[in-house]
Parts: C-alpha cells; sequence; structure tokens
C-alpha cells in the first residue's frame, strides 16, 4: 500500500514503539492521529513530527464507553488505517500474578483491539483499508514469565489471521506484526537484567518501527522480525517439541528475573 497522504489512527502513540511508529509513518507522508492517555505527552509527540496531526485523547482503551467514543472520533476523521499498539505486560510468573492482572492484560491486548476494529470494520471496508495489529514474537512461541502476555498476543494472532482470510477479497488489509524484544520502558530493569543474562536482544523502537511500516508498504499479513526469534517461531509452528526442549531449560533463570523487585541494584 502506498502510505502517503493515509490518514492512520495509532493507539499507544505516547509509547516507546508509538512514538517511533509516528515519526516513520509522518516521514512517508502520512497524516498522523494519535491516540493516547495523556494530552500533554500527545502533544509533545504531536509537535516533534513533520506532518498533519490530530491528536485523540482517551480515558481508559479498556473500557467500551471509551472505544467506542473513539471509534465514532476515527470515522469522522475518515481514517484508512488503524493501528492498535497500545499494550501492557506483567513480567512475573503466572502464579504471582492476580487475577485484575490477567483481566488487565487480556482486556487491553486483546479485547480492546478487537472491539474498536469491529466498530470500525465497515467504515474500513469502505475505504479499502488496513488494520495492524501489533503482536510480538510471544504470540508464536510461549514463552516463561510471559505466560497471559503470550495468551492475549497469541489470540490477537489468531483473530488477525482469520479477520484477514474473511475479508481479503473485500478488499481489507490485516497485518500482525510481531516484533522480538524493543528498547522501550514497558521492560523494566529486571526484563532488562534477564534479556541481557539470556542473550536476547531487544531492538531499537526506530528499527522496529522501520519494519513494521516496510510490512505495511509490503502488504505482508503476518512478520517476525528478528533473527532467531523468526525461525523460533517457524520451528514452533511445525516442530514445538524442539523448541519446549530450549525454553524449558531457561525457565529456571526467567524464574529468578521474574521475582526480582523492579527497583533492585
Ligand atoms: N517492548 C517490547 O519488548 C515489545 C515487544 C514486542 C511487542 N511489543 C508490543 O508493542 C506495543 C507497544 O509497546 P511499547 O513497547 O511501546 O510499550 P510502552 O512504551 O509501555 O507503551 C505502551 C502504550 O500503551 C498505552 N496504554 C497502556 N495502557 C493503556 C490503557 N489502559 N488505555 C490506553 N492506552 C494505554 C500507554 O499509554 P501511556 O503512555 O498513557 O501510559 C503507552 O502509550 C504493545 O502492544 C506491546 O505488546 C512490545
Amino acid at each position: 500500500m502506498d502510505l502517503n497522504n493515509k490518514v492512520i489512527a495509532l493507539t499507544g502513540a505516547t509509547g516507546g514503539l508509538g512514538k517511533a511508529l509516528a515519526q516513520r509513518l509522518s516521514e512517508k507522508g502520512c497524516r498522523m492521529v494519535l491516540v493516547g492517555r495523556q494530552a500533554d505527552q500527545l502533544r509533545a509527540v504531536a509537535d516533534k513530527l513533520n506532518a498533519e496531526v490530530r491528536i485523540v485523547c482517551v480515558n481508559d482503551l479498556s473500557s467500551s464507553a471509551d472505544i467506542h467514543r473513539l471509534a465514532n472520533e476515527l470515522r469522522e476523521l475518515d481514517i484508512d488505517i488503524l493501528i492498535n499498539n497500545a499494550g501492557v505486560n506483567t513480567f512475573r510468573c503466572f502464579q504471582e500474578l492476580n487475577e485484575n492482572d490477567i483481566d488487565d492484560l487480556i482486556t487491553l491486548n486483546l479485547l480492546s483491539p478487537m472491539k474498536l476494529t469491529h466498530a470500525l470494520l465497515s467504515h474500513l471496508l469502505g475505504r479499502r483499508g488496513m488494520i495492524v495489529n501489533v503482536g510480538s514474537a510471544f504470540g508464536f512461541i510461549g514463552y516463561p514469565g510471559n505466560v497471559a502476555y503470550c495468551g492475549s498476543k497469541f489470540g490477537l494472532r489468531g483473530f488477525s489471521e482469520a479477520l484477514y482470510r474473511e475479508n481479503y477479497d473485500l478488499g481489507l488489509k490485516v497485518i500482525y506484526a510481531a516484533p522480538r524484544a524493543i528498547d522501550t520502558p514497558m521492560n523494566d530493569a529486571r526484563v532488562v537484567g534477564m534479556n541481557k543474562a539470556l542473550g536476547n536482544i531487544a531492538d531499537a523502537p526506530l528499527a522496529v518501527a522501520e519494519s513494521i511500516v516496510s510490512q505495511m508498504e509490503r502488504e505482508m499479513h503476518r512478520q517476525v522480525f528478528g533473527f532467531p526469534e523468526k525461525l523460533f517461531a517457524k520451528i514452533n509452528g511445525v516442530l514445538p517439541k524442539i523448541v519446549d526442549g530450549a525454553l524449558i531449560k531457561k525457565a529456571k533463570a526467567v524464574r529468578f528475573w521474574a521475582s526480582r523487585t523492579a527497583d533492585f541494584d
């Protein structure tokens, strides 16, 4: 898809990847609609862009009422592309999460993108537009310490794949982008420590944004970024026992990092 002049709604626009996506997309000539919870931070992101920018403030994308209000505004702004980027993670072993943690994570990462997409679907079909769901390599590979998060990102992948197949012949593009670790505020010192200890690479947000923009231009439905994660995702699809073996060995180290406090020295 030629992105020049497209009107793009981006949730989570004040986050690490959101800011980078806003920058890369505006460099492509897109007209940005930045969606977030903090007006001052949205304005700061907007001020750095050399593009036509609108700001839409929401209280909480986990709220159905807020999602419907947002969908009404985005319809009025006549968007061509929706990027479901807002998300959370809680790096803890599953037994350490409480029920609210699980609710919050599944709601924001999975139910909210589904509801926002549903509310905007007929509009986007009419525009022969695009939906980009920011997933994760953990939407292909079940990883210790990220059990609920994996549930949300695997779910988002299944949703994206089915929606893509249901609407491809109607001209709607649906994309599932699967970055590996990214150097953003989502990952606290424990995650950074674990990634270093296990040799997991964290990519720079601008590099990931560039890969997502390229995936959008090439209309590639699914893509995992980075090696060996890309290979692991493929192997996990056909021979999951091999990946079981590799990750079961890492579980002890993951439990160590997941049980530390976020502000350890
Ligand atoms: N970081 C990684 O390692 C990594 C790897 C693969 C995929 N991803 C995915 O990339 C996407 C962006 O994550 P990030 O790394 O940029 O994280 P981030 O820096 O923590 O940004 C998260 C964004 O989500 C927004 N958000 C959180 N809760 C919200 C809510 N209830 N309602 C509305 N907005 C909410 C935040 O808004 P505020 O600014 O107002 O808090 C922020 O803009 C996520 O979907 C994540 O799962 C991240």
